[in-house]
């Protein structure tokens, strides 16, 4: 890797003054690189809402990850009421457990579980919850666990409350003896006698009767500031050790919903949890289908949370918008009101008086402080008209009452697409807008590609949110790579704090066993922890955030572009089609032909319905991502062409080229629902480009692969294409932090070789000797951290002496490194 690299660094050469000051590496390679730090420039602020969290409950993000509860399904209300439960008789015992509903604990909470003991004999009946995949105790701790039950009349009822281990092991457990005829809330505290990953939670009724229980819940006692109804404290502590400057929230897609019912409002997620109606999760897929939301952590919680970290709170509202990527529905504009509505109340429960209807309900949570809410967001990834009406009337109804509060607008789900173009078109047309939030998810040389994205954006225009990025590798993993690429990325963000005012990673939380998105910044099961490079790169940014940026210049060696390289591949999205006469050339020279011929298919098949009919190969299935592939990982400068029908569906086609190792690159041709054509690759002159792909007829399609570059033809008309450029291996920023008097110089390095830089910070006559360096570093880009090896990647924080404001330092390969400096 570093062989190859090396031969892709193509010198070019820089100018380069050796000011020799305190040289800071025994390893420095050949000074070849400057870094000017201008601080005899005045610089622009930094808002101190920079770099900030975004919080949605995907991968588990919130049941089974940052809400402490340990039960899953406490109240007998997932779909498969019974999930998570399993019914127990115990020794010779006789009786049932079955889901009832005669007068339950209330109207948002039908459903409760019946427990009948016919026979007790020397054991009991009841049932087993195990937790999310299990619940992970730790010896000496305490639990607390909290039971509604109610008996019925004439008859006894104890219950038994137990943490076991698999063997049945008991490591903490008490008894419930009085037990009356109406619903009433029980409370334990257990304490646990051994360490144990893998508990579950038994309840046993050991009299015969029946009793009815509902919202079993437990919680360990020490959660996040020891709250009641808390979040799990190691995930919490790492987020708070960010120091985050905002906290988004509650996503994501999950504000939208897939269906009206399944829209998040955030009435549902306040007051008592018993009463909090739930719902299930967009995010449930095939790994997780039963995938829910108890809303625990809910709108209270939540400002709760961003207080304690000393977060601004950015919470975003659903404007009467469902999912337009899962093609939802928009409601009818003249049924808008309830939601636009909900945004006016949001505001009065954060910031109202206790005296007004919903900041009384926040005092009566035990928060009668405001919360003092700035921001808020309008809708998320929503794009088109559909959205811009929807958005005027939220728009007009919030201005009039709440003035002050800052509203962020959303650009679509793409950093450059036609419904980002739409949505551009708007703000520049005059369609008012404080804030724009752009999302991007590209691959880490788009990043470093990117740098100079927002030095050309409007100074007079709104401000812009980074509400959701990250680096994505070809297998979507947390490497050091993807961290470099970003930080290299951020040093930008620093120099356009003018105009970018916040940015936020996401996602945020992954529970590896229910993964439905990667990367993420945070990984963990329920006992372990793992941050990522990423996340040390997000808190080295806003650990480190100066309250001033001035002009910084750098010349450094250019890095060429990787050539694409690897196999090719058919697909469809939701579509039916089908493929022939794939050939593979270069310079004249036949790579790959393919044959149709029999029902052999020797593709390698990811996922769909494949078979080969009338000498083509066909895809039937209706389901996402359908895809096989064929080829050679090394092939590069080649030609692919072939010709491809639609036949059903609601999109195109998925052509692939560049694979190697589950790494593709794709020509989605009429995807987003058969309006764009994306070539999501770095380099893309037009990313996206409006088309669509007609059912029956016969395309051609070619694809042309010279080095970095690539065409895309469509019936032998050029549609689309990129050209990866050369991107410097340093990226800077610097700037000052006014509380310390600090310069702080942040350096990333985006290459496979160390660059040593002469570092000069103008206009300083002198410097304390003593600095400190920050560096997040490892041996290869490729390295992650892990659950098992959690402390691969890791910043070390090392002093430095330095001479004078003229320096030489070495930056390593593929590093992040934050000076920090005293005039
Ligand atoms: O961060 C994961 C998802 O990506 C978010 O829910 C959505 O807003 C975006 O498409």
């Amino acid at each position: 890797m570093l062989q190859s690299s090396k031969r892709r660094m193509n010198c070019v050469l820089v100018t380069v003054s050796l000011l020799l000051g305190g040289a800071l590496s025994a390893l420095a390679a050949p000074t070849t690189a400057s870094i000017t730090v201008q601080m005899d420039q005045p610089g622009i602020q930094v808002p101190s809402t920079l770099h900030g969290l975004f919080f949605e409950d995907i991968n588990y993000g919130a049941d089974g990850g940052l809400y402490g509860e340990l039960v899953q399904n406490r109240s007998f209300e997932h779909r498969d009421a019974l999930y998570a439960w399993t019914e127990l008789v115990r020794g010779a015992a006789a009786g049932q457990i079955s889901i009832c509903n005669e007068a339950p604990l209330n109207a948002t909470n039908p459903h409760f579980l019946r427990i009948a003991v016919k026979n007790a004999a020397d054991g009991g009946v009841g049932a087993v919850n195990s937790g999310f995949d299990s619940i992970a105790l730790q010896e000496g701790d305490s639990y607390l666990l909290s039971i509604y039950a109610r008996r019925h009349a004439g008859e006894k009822a104890v219950l038994k409350i137990q943490l076991e281990n698999a063997s049945g092991r008991i490591l903490a457990a008490d008894t419930i003896n009085e037990i009356g005829t109406t619903w009433k809330k029980y409370e334990l505290k257990l304490r646990c006698v051994a360490t144990e990953p893998k508990a579950k939670l038994v309840v046993l009724a050991t009299q015969p009767g029946a009793v009815d229980v509902d919202m079993i819940s437990l919680f360990p006692e020490k959660t996040f500031k020891g709250r009641r109804n808390g979040l799990r404290a190691d995930l919490a502590q790492a987020l708070a050790d960010i120091k985050p400057g905002f906290l988004r929230f509650p996503g994501g897609c999950i504000v939208e919903g897939k269906d009206v019912n399944n829209m998040y409002r955030w009435k549902d997620t306040i007051g008592d949890v018993a009463e909090r109606k739930e719902n299930w999760n967009v995010w449930q897929d095939r790994v997780s289908p039963q995938y829910s939301q108890t809303y625990g952590l809910g709108f209270f919680e939540y400002f709760q949370f961003a207080e304690d970290i000393g977060a601004e709170p950015l919470p975003i509202i659903n404007c009467g918008m469902t999912c337009q990527a899962r093609q939802g529905l928009p409601v009818p504009l003249d049924q808008l009101d309830p939601y636009v509505q909900d945004a006016l109340d949001l505001i009065e429960f954060a910031n109202g008086s206790v005296t007004s209807k919903w900041g009384a309900k926040r005092a009566a949570m035990g928060h009668p402080k405001p919360f003092n809410l700035k921001f808020l967001g309008v809708g998320n990834e929503q794009w088109l008209q559909e959205y811009f009406d929807r958005y005027a009337v939220f728009y007009k109804a919030l201005k009039a009452k709440y003035p002050a509060i800052q509203l962020i607008t959303t650009a679509g789900p793409q950093p450059n697409d036609g419904l980002w173009q739409f949505a551009w078109d708007k703000f520049k047309s005059g369609t008012p807008a404080d804030i724009v939030d752009e999302h991007y998810y590209r691959p880490p040389q788009w990043f470093l590609e990117q740098n100079g994205r927002y030095d050309t954006y409007d100074r007079k225009g709104p401000k812009i949110f980074v509400g959701e990025y990250a680096a994505h590798e070809p297998k979507r993993t947390n490497t050091l790579r993807s961290a470099i690429a970003e930080a290299a990325f951020a040093t930008s963000l620093w120099r356009n704090a003018d105009v970018v005012s916040m940015a936020s990673y996401a996602p945020l939380l992954a529970n590896i066993n229910h993964t439905q998105w990667g990367p993420d910044l945070i990984w963990f099961d329920n006992a372990r922890i793992s941050l990522t490079p990423n996340y040390y790169v997000q808190a080295m940014l806003s650990q480190n955030r100066p309250d001033n940026v001035v002009p910084v210049k750098v010349v450094a060696p250019q890095v060429q572009p990787p050539p694409i390289t690897g196999r090719i591949g058919v697909g469809t999205w939701l579509t039916q089609s089908e493929f022939k006469d794939v050939t593979v050339t270069r310079n004249g020279e036949v790579l790959f032909k393919s044959e149709f011929s029999n029902n052999n298919l020797d593709w390698d098949l990811f996922s769909g319905d494949w078979s080969i009919i009338d000498g083509a190969l066909r895809q039937t299935s209706g389901d996402e991502n359908c895809r096989v592939f064929i080829g050679d990982i090394s092939w590069t400068d080649y030609t692919l062409s072939l010709k491809a029908r639609k036949l059903g569906g609601s999109e195109g086609f998925l052509i692939s080229f560049g694979g190697r190792d589950g790494e593709n690159i794709t020509w989605n041709m009429g995807g987003w629902g058969n309006t764009q054509h994306g070539l999501d690759v770095p380099g893309a002159v037009d990313a996206f480009v409006p088309g669509k792909i007609e059912t029956g007829r016969w395309y051609d399609i070619r694809v042309e692969i010279k080095g970095a570059s690539v065409k895309c033809f469509l019936d032998d008309k050029l549609v689309q294409q990129a050209d990866s450029k050369p991107t410097s291996t340093l990226f800077a920023s610097a700037g000052r932090d006014k509380k310390t008097n600090e310069i702080i110089v942040a350096v990333a390095n985006a290459s496979d070789t160390p660059q040593t830089a002469s570092v000069n910070l103008t206009g300083i006559k002198a410097i304390k000797p003593n600095a400190q360096a920050i560096v997040l570093t490892s041996a290869q880009p490729g390295d992650e951290n892990t659950l098992n090896k959690p402390n691969r990647i890791k910043p070390t924080k090392e002093a430095v002496t330095l001479s004078g404001p003229q320096f030489e330092r070495t930056f390593p390969a593929w590093s992040f490194t934050v000076l920090r400096i005293t005039p």
